[in-house]
């Protein structure tokens, strides 16, 4: 695992925004090879939501040629529904870029027959090739998109019910109120994020510090699912300074050391 530790979540989100790009540009997508970016929600991905937003604007990166496939969605809340993550994506991404409605996915969290909508999403992105980039979060409680603690580290896309700590967490956008949040959730498993060519993780902000002390000092745990990325091939954990108090002094000297190694090149 790659920890890149910047200043703060604007600095974050450029980070990532031009990482993306470069490699969205370097693979130079077409309609019949496109890049497949797999994508988040919540607060952590916004700055490199408005940072890809910008860029494409003044022509630097086109979505035309990418397919997206997002983590995860409520079940039971209509798709307009201001807090469900379709109206989330639309509004924070895609109403502002070129990407054709054809080449977005997100789960239906009001399909009639749920497992098959889980099956399918998971045939989906296979038939496109696999994952190239997925793109995350994390919750305070370790979780990934949403396998809550004690969520198979292999599973795949299927039904989630809500954990107390996420209904807590994101009841701050159901006008606070802990019984308006949906208890119940399709997602993306870990297995499924786990097969994608390349993670990146996005924490910011003190209220992260426990989960990343446990997915980077800690065992790779279920009840901290997104443990599971320290025995992923390529993954980059994007945070700022506040998300890394927990850690370790001599972990965060090592990962800013070997950035700045990377950086100035080495002295032997
Ligand atoms: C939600 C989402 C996750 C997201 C997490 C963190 O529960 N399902 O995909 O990563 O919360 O959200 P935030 O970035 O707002 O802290």
């Amino acid at each position: 695992m790659r920890i890149l530790i910047n200043q703060d979540e604007k600095e974050i989100g450029h980070w990532t925004a031009d990482y993306l790009i470069k490699k969205i540009n370097d693979f130079s997508p077409t309609v019949e090879k496109p890049f497949v970016l797999g994508l988040p929600t919540g607060s952590s991905p916004i700055a490199t939501y408005n940072e890809l937003i910008r860029r494409n604007r003044i022509g630097d990166i086109s979505f035309s040629h990418v397919i997206t496939f997002n983590m995860d969605e409520y079940i039971g809340i209509p798709e307009d529904h201001p807090q469900s993550y379709h109206s989330f994506m639309h509004e924070k991404l895609f109403k502002h870029i070129d990407i054709p409605v054809e080449n977005i996915n997100i789960l239906n969290g009001n399909a009639d027959d749920l497992e098959k909508e889980c099956l399918e999403y998971e045939k989906k992105i296979l038939e496109y090739g696999g994952i190239d980039i997925f793109l995350g979060g994390i919750g305070m409680d370790g979780h990934i998109a949403f396998n809550e603690p004690g969520s198979s580290l292999t599973s795949r896309t299927r039904i989630k019910s809500l954990c107390y700590d996420t209904i807590q967490a994101n009841s701050r956008f159901f006008e606070n109120d802990a019984h308006r949040v949906p208890t119940t959730a399709l997602t993306v498993g870990v297995g499924t994020i786990m097969d994608a060519r390349e993670v990146l993780i996005l924490a910011v902000g003190y209220k992260k510090a426990r989960a990343l002390k446990e997915v980077v000092e800690g065992s790779v745990n279920h009840m901290w699912p997104a443990s599971m990325l320290q025995v992923h091939q390529k993954c980059i954990l994007i945070c700022d300074e506040p998300a890394t108090m927990e850690l370790q002094v001599k972990t965060v000297k090592y990962f800013k050391n070997i950035e700045h190694i990377s950086t100035h090149g080495s002295h032997q």
